[in-house]
């Protein structure tokens, strides 16, 4: 398996057995960190990573993964770099690869993340666009691989929005690997019907299946996994909230949703997750929509305190899977075949 030098952008560029490969050896350098062997085989590189928007388990998986191979690191916020403002993507990527061996980008448009790997001559990697966060489904993935032992034939349950960077994602993961992947929502927030066809595609060789639902109790019927997301993704106006949580609020993933899947079901959120009073959106939502939609009076909107804090739920494994998942797609990028 060679990865060198290839970039990550979309789940879409690889095969089956490329995204095992990077599974499997997630796997193996998790083990080695809880084992205490050093894995600095990237001393000699330096990376950077742009951020447009806020992080924080995909920088400090980044900065955590990058330093445990050794690595330099610099990081550039949404202020204090001229990229967009006074320089292009194209003339940054430009600078950016004579300078380092590796570009995260995180931001809005996939066109940018696009315009750097064509321009830079490294390897550059997807924190999340508005379209895809690739890395994300990686760790979902670990997770699920740690807990049932198997992907292929995993009864996914998607539930919330489905056409934002993570259910886009989800669902072309799921198809990759060979998962039966259902979208739970109403029909307005379901994928782009030419990505739901790219996916039907990929199913067809891996034996996933690709099915939307606006039911939430037969979509989540005898699930393995329930997942979901937040209602509102990064960079969306605040006005989209009332016609969201018209929309999903409904769909709150709470213990009935859980109790109609597996009595294994796991719960997954790649987080931040809104499930209770203790922060400033939570707040804000709930005083400002409460009395117009009942469910999210007390903070939680996507899932129930009672979900996430549930011996169901393995978000927090979930998350730490980012680091080692994520140093897996830079060691796999930028280094030798470590198999
Ligand atoms: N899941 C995820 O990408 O989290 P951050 O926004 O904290 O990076
Ligand atoms: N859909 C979310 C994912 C956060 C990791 C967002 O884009 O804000």
């Amino acid at each position: 398996m060679d990865l060198k030098n290839r970039n990550f952008i979309t789940l879409l560029d690889f095969t089956p057995e490329e995204i095992d490969y990077l599974i499997v050896l997630s796997s193996r350098l998790k083990s080695e960190k809880y084992e205490g062997i050093p894995h600095r085989h990237l001393s000699d590189k330096n990376i950077v990573l742009l951020f447009q928007k806020d992080s924080t388990r995909t920088r400090c998986a980044f900065e955590v993964g990058a330093l445990d191979l050794g690595m330099g690191v610099t990081f550039l916020g949404p202020s204090g770099s001229q990229m967009n403002k006074k320089e292009s993507v194209k003339d940054t990527a430009r600078v950016l690869g004579r300078m380092y061996d590796g570009i995260e980008f995180r931001g809005y448009k996939q066109a940018d993340v696009e315009a750097l790997a064509k321009n830079s001559g490294v390897p550059v990697w997807n924190g999340l666009t508005d379209v895809y966060h690739p890395t994300q489904i990686l760790a979902d993935f670990l997770t699920i691989k740690e807990l049932y032992g198997y992907l292929k034939g995993i009864k996914f349950t998607y539930v919330g929005d489905s056409r934002n960077n993570m259910g886009n994602s989800l669902m072309i993961g799921s198809a990759k690997m060979g998962l039966h992947f259902t979208g739970v929502a109403p029909k307005e927030l379901w994928p782009d019907q030419e990505l739901i066809d790219t996916c039907l595609e990929i199913a067809k060789e891996t034996g996933a299946t690709i099915n939307f639902t606006e039911d939430k109790m037969i979509g989540t019927k005898d699930a393995d996994v329930i997942y979901t997301d937040v209602w509102v993704s990064m960079g969306e106006p605040k006005e989209v909230w009332d016609e969201r949580l018209a929309l999903l609020s409904p769909y709150q993933v709470d213990m009935e949703m859980i109790n109609n899947a597996k009595t294994s079901v796991a719960f997954l959120h790649c987080l931040p997750a809104f499930h209770d009073k203790e922060t400033e959106v939570g707040r804000q939502i709930s005083a400002e929509y409460g009395e117009k939609y009942p469910k999210v009076k007390n903070g939680e909107m996507e899932v129930t305190d009672e979900v996430i804090e549930s011996n169901k739920s393995f978000v927090f494994q979930e998350a730490e899977n980012r680091m080692h998942t994520i140093k897996a797609v830079m060691l796999a990028t930028m280094g030798e075949n470590y198999e």
